[in-house]
This record gives C-alpha cells, structure tokens and sequence, in this order.
C-alpha cells in the first residue's frame, strides 16, 4: 500500500536495527481516516475469503481490525493479555511468548463466541516473529473455526513470523513489508 510506505518514511522513526516506531498514526496516536483506508484495503484483500468474523489481539491491533470489520460488515473479537474479571469459566487458553518484550502472555476467549461455521481473518498491526499471530491461530483452532488469512499492517521481512505464517500454509497479506532497518534507514521489501 503506498500511501502506507510513504507514511512510514515520513512519519516512522528507526530505533536500533529492529525497530519501526510508527506513534503518529498506529501505535500511539491514531489516524482514524488512514485507518479506514486500511480496514478497505483488509476488507478487499480478503473479500473472497468469505470472512465470518475479525480477531486481533490488545492494543495496537484493535484500530486496524475495527475498520476491517467495519468495512467487511462482520463482528470484531479482540483478544486481551490479561483475564477480565467479567470472564466466566468457560475459555480457551494459550500462551504467547514476546521475542520484542521478553514477557510470556496467557491469552483467552470465551468458548463459543466463535464456532466451527466462522471463516476467521486475524488482523495485527505488526508481524515480527509471529508469535501472536500463532497464538491467535491456536485460540481459533481450539474453538474449531477456521483461519481464513492473516492481514498485517507492517511486516518486519528480516524476522521470522511471515516464514513461520507462510509454511504453516496461512495466507497472509502484508500492508508495508520492511526488508531493513538497518543503519537507520527503512528499506521495503516490494
Ligand atoms: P510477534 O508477535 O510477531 O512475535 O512480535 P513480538 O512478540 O516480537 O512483538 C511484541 C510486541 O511488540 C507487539 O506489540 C508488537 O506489535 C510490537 N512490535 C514488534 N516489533 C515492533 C516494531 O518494530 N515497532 C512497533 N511499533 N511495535 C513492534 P504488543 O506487545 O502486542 O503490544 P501493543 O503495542 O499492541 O499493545
């Protein structure tokens, strides 16, 4: 999406090697209207996909996914880190490990709220490992729905995660792809 690499040059500011701050319009503060034009740009992407339901996973990725299911006209689940106290005790259960944050989160949902009938699109502001898109796989596949793509604003390519989402034969769609950060410059992929 051009408008989206274009953004992330002027706006985005490298930290270290690895890191891609993008607080203007994704992470901190919100665009709500370039986030509109990317829950279209989802929304296209995976229209033959027959979509049932968007999940993402707190915080950053509740922006882009509402717009998507905005646009796709279908409910939003967002998954949280830490338990609600208004969580009964019928949930599914998995844990995602942080490679960025080095801190392990067990993450829910309520059994029932997806069923073997829903055709799930994840969608999630960045894509470093793929450890919370696989966790988000899990809590689907225990539900018994079904993984219908993967949508990730900024892809870091020099990590593992699209591999990872790739073998495990997902179909995913990247926004921006980043093939470097390095020496303080953002490269794209294509
Ligand atoms: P992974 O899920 O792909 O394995 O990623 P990882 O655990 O390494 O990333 C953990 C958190 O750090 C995620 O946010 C992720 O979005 C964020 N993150 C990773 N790389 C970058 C980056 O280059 N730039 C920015 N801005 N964020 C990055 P989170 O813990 O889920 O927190 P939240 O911010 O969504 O609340």
């Amino acid at each position: 999406m051009e408008e989206l690499k274009e953004r992330i040059i002027k706006e985005g500011q490298v930290i270290g090697s690895n890191i891609l701050k993008v607080d203007r319009f994704l992470n901190h503060q919100i665009d709500p209207v370039f986030m509109q034009r990317i829950g279209k740009q989802f929304a296209k992407l995976f229209a033959p996909q027959n979509i049932s339901k968007v999940i993402t996973i707190e915080s950053s990725g509740i922006a882009p996914a509402v717009m998507t299911g905005l646009a796709l006209q279908v409910p939003v689940i967002f998954i949280r880190k830490k338990k609600p106290v208004t969580a009964n005790e019928e949930v599914l259960v998995t844990d995602v490990y942080s490679f960025t944050k080095k801190v392990t989160n067990t993450i829910y949902i309520e059994k029932g709220l997806l069923t073997p009938d829903d055709r799930v699109l994840i969608i999630d502001d960045f894509l470093a490992n793929g450890e919370a898109s696989l966790g988000l796989v899990r809590l689907i596949e225990l539900s018994g729905a079904k993984v219908a793509g993967i949508g990730i604003v900024v892809e870091k390519s020099f990590q593992e995660g699209r591999r990872r989402l790739d073998q495990a034969g997902y179909a995913v769609h990247s926004l921006a792809r980043v093939a470097s950060l390095e020496k303080g410059e953002v490269q794209f992929l294509d």
